[in-house]
């Protein structure tokens, strides 16, 4: 019985790590970009022309968003979670970290 304790909380102390390595990982833009081919056929990344979603071109420097908020990394986020009026919800198509990769990606347009 001593030993399984041992082990569980070896595995919770294991998981745990990873979970706080995974906070600490900056998001990769290289990989945002690949993971942005599938946003492409529906947002300019090179220009603010709308396609059949507004061009991403600066994103983070707009005013703010067609949603009428401010492009914050938090209201980005949600709105690649929620999706909504033409743009389908992410939440559940890309892992935490492709999402995280795609911010840095888009901090780069
Ligand atoms: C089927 C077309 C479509 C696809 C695919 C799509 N989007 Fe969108 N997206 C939209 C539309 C339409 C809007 C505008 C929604 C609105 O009016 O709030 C939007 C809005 C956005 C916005 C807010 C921009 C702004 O200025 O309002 C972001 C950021 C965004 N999409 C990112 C992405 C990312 C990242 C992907 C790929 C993972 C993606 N979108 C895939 C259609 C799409």
């Amino acid at each position: 019985m001593k030993l399984l304790v041992t082990a569980a909380s070896t595995v919770a102390l294991l998981f745990g790590s990873a979970a706080l390595f995974a906070q600490d990982k900056p998001g990769d833009a290289k990989k945002g970009e690949e993971t942005f081919e599938q946003c492409k056929v529906c947002h300019n990344a090179d220009s603010t022309e709308k396609k059949m979603g507004p061009g991403l071109k600066g994103l983070f420097t707009h005013e703010k968003m067609a949603n009428d908020k401010k492009p914050t990394e938090e209201n980005v986020l949600a709105k690649i979670n929620e999706g909504g009026n033409g743009m389908p919800a992410y939440n559940e198509m890309l892992s935490d970290d492709e999402k995280k990769d795609l911010l840095a990606y888009l901090k780069t347009l």
